[in-house]
């Protein structure tokens, strides 16, 4: 199946990573027609992937963005509004693992973790909603969420509870958007190797041999396998789908 995404405007947060998800969603929804526009609190790498897409023959901008910051969120969407005239698509994908057992997690940790994963879910969603209806004309709404908001792993009890918030707050809007045509979704990724993992494992050959021997597909997956699935989730091929999760995972949580 080849998806259309020709005429459509994508905004893709956390993309300055040439190896993460943000970056392999936005060159997927590229090649097949999306314009883009990456944010990413790391200035200067995002600016530098907007460029790697612009000589791949695409059109695309980026632009500095904290998504836990309220003010910023309105200018990102102004630049769109400006670069492009409007926005169909929104991928809530900048995020951080901030890992260990409750025992050592924080108050400050905790905090941290939901400010970034779902404090800035709900700002982005906000921001996203508002265009989108004001246009009229419909919009696809993409949440990076988790195995992690789906099943109880020890050692991850701050990022569960913003992914398992994630998953729920995606589909409360999703019912309060349905009828304008805006779709919002979840993503669920399993083990994809990026940065995130590579910081999460360092290492440690060990612990990565235990974390893909528990993996039926006995492998971790590929940032462009969370693209495809964000891509298709974007086109007008997911018209009828909304409120829903999409788990992309070799087969971790059917166990
Ligand atoms: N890699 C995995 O296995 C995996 C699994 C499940 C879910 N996820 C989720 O997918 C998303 C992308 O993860 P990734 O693996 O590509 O990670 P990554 O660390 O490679 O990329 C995350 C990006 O978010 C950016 N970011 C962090 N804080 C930010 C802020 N306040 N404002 C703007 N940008 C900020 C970082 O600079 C980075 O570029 C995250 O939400 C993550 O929780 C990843």
């Amino acid at each position: 199946m080849m998806i259309d995404l020709n005429d459509k405007v994508a905004l893709v947060t956390g993309a300055a990573s040439a190896g993460g998800l943000g970056f392999a969603t936005a060159k997927k929804m590229a090649e097949q027609g999306a314009r883009i526009f990456l944010t990413d609190i790391d200035e200067t790498s995002v600016l530098e992937r907007a460029e790697d897409l612009q000589k791949m023959g695409f059109e695309a901008r980026a632009m500095a963005h904290d998504v836990t910051d309220e003010a910023a969120w309105k200018d990102v969407m102004g630049s769109v509004i400006n670069t492009y005239g409007k926005l169909d698509i929104l991928v809530n994908n900048a995020g951080i693992a901030v890992l260990g057992m409750i025992k050592d997690i924080t108050k400050a940790d905790w905090d941290k973790q939901l400010k970034v994963n779902l404090d800035s879910v709900y700002l982005g969603c906000k921001a996203g909603l508002d265009q989108m209806s004001q246009q009229g004309n419909g919009g696809s709404i993409i949440n990076l969420s988790s195995v992690a908001g789906l099943i109880g792993v020890p050692g991850t009890a701050a990022y569960a509870a913003s992914k398992g918030g994630v998953r729920l707050f995606t589909k409360s809007i999703a019912l309060e958007y349905a009828a304008e045509n805006i779709r919002v979704n979840s993503v669920h990724p399993g083990m994809i190797w990026t940065d995130m993992q590579k910081v999460a494992i360092a290492d440690n050959k060990e612990q990565y041999d235990l974390i893909t021997a528990a993996i039926p597909m006995k492998r971790m997956g590929e940032p462009e396998d969370i693209g495809s699935m964000i891509a298709f989730l974007a086109s007008d091929d997911a018209k009828y789908i909304t409120g829903a999760e999409f788990v992309v995972d070799g087969g971790m949580v059917a166990q």
